[in-house]
């Protein structure tokens, strides 16, 4: 039986750190680094046999850093949940079967009835539904607070508020709250705060290093980067946390396979020259949309007119190749002309996969706290194509959206 004391991959003898690249191209698992070999094997596995009585009788005593059954990992698993803990520069990872269960059951490990939880309004469409959906039912009261509160966040604070949930940039709409402002409220008042960071992921941005107790990553998006993938990662800050998310991971049956850990773990091998390349493409089309007369707004925090801009200077390292664009309303009729012809964009949910999409964001996104502009609403993902072969497949957009205007 293999204990993993989690160990960075090059090992505690090595003082020096070393950078995010090259931590996402040398870590491995014990067993690989043993052989001589550069990945992790796949380790599958249910029954775990053990040599004496005694191991066997005191197995789940190892659940938070052992091999004792498959459903908690093996060591695919912890190889892929220590690559990202470094880069997260967290305590430990658990690694769940999707976002979506990254984030469930983050919320599920720490919230009972009786609780009170605060959630950010822009977050993600699925969070909000299980939280008013699924936690409502279990008793929990869950409210929303804008994105930009800051401190503001402390007079939102009830007695039996337990946990206050993030998301950065917001789904959609892509403002970026000042996260460092909540979590100072939320750790003076003993209140657990998670978010979800698969937009940045932890190379452009450590939620951990600003107080964030957990963080959270839809590995399915740009960790996995191909499209091929149904992964999650939550990232504690802390043993006491690391081990009250395990724990809740094991007795909800959360069960991620080793061959999907280890392709994630392949694709964080690439991960910074992707995310290189999908800013600059990303930049190179705001540019773009931005000069269209339909176009009212471009919704991406890397450009300098968008309002969460100096946050994101001052806090993450980059941008990814998400982004909105908010055009003039569109007829039933423009939208099929504009969406129905395109050629490389593909029409698509999910994202921070190697292909560009393009989808409507409409019905418009709920919100509670704050109104969502009028216009149609477009989200784009700047895939890994060339740059002009995309805009080529925009201008026949924009011109069959102005024929289609036109003939109305
Ligand atoms: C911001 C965000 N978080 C989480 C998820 C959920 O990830 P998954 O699709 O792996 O369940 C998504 C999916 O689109 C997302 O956009």
């Amino acid at each position: 039986m293999t204990n993993f004391s989690f160990d960075p991959p090059g090992g505690r003898e090595e003082a020096r750190e070393v950078s995010r690249t090259t931590t996402l191209l040398r870590s491995t698992s014990p067993s690989a680094r043993g052989a001589g070999l550069l990945n992790p094997p796949v380790h599958r596995a249910s029954t775990i046999v053990y040599s004496t009585v005694e191991e066997y009788l005191s197995r789940h005593s190892r659940l938070y850093d052992g091999v004792i059954y498959g459903l908690y990992g093996t060591e695919t698993t912890y190889a892929l949940a220590s690559a990202i803990t470094e880069l997260e520069r967290g305590y430990q990872a658990v690694i769940t079967s999707s976002g979506t269960a990254a984030i469930t059951l983050s919320l599920a490990a720490f919230l009972k009835a009786g609780d009170h939880l605060l959630v950010i309004d822009t977050a993600y469409r699925s969070t909000r539904r299980f939280c008013e959906e699924t936690l409502a039912n279990y008793g929990v009261h869950v409210s929303y607070f804008p994105h930009d509160i800051g401190d503001g966040i402390g007079a939102l604070v009830q007695p039996n508020t337990r946990m206050i949930f993030l998301e950065s940039p917001g789904s959609l709409t892509f403002e970026l709250p000042e996260v460092r402002a909540v979590t100072t409220v939320a750790r003076a008042r003993g209140i657990i705060t998670a978010l979800d960071n698969t937009w940045a992921t932890p190379m452009l941005f450590r939620p951990i290093e600003h107080g964030v107790d957990i963080s959270i990553a839809a590995a399915t998006k740009y960790l996995s980067g191909h499209s091929d993938v149904m992964l999650g990662s939550i990232t504690a800050a802390t043993e006491e946390v690391y081990k009250q998310l395990k724990d809740t991971a094991a007795r909800w049956g959360n069960s991620v396979s080793p061959d999907d850990c280890y392709l994630v773990h392949r694709g964080l091998r690439t991960l910074d020259v992707r995310l290189d390349r999908h800013q600059r493409t990303a930049l190179e089309l705001t540019g773009w949309f931005a000069k269209q007369p339909e176009v009212r707004r471009v919704l991406y925090p890397a450009l300098p007119s968008d309002p969460g801009h100096a946050i994101w200077r001052r806090d993450f390292d980059g941008a990814s190749g998400l982004f909105g664009v908010l055009l003039d309303p569109m007829s039933a009729a423009e939208s099929a002309a504009f969406f129905n012809g395109l050629k490389l964009f593909k029409l698509g949910a999910s994202w921070g996969g190697f292909e560009s999409l393009m989808v409507p964001a409409w019905p418009p996104p709920v919100r509670n706290c704050s109104v969502v502009e009028e216009g149609a609403l477009v989200r784009v993902h700047a895939g890994l194509e060339s740059v002009a072969d995309l805009i080529c497949d925009l201008e026949d957009a924009f011109a069959r959206l102005r024929a289609a205007r036109d003939c109305a």
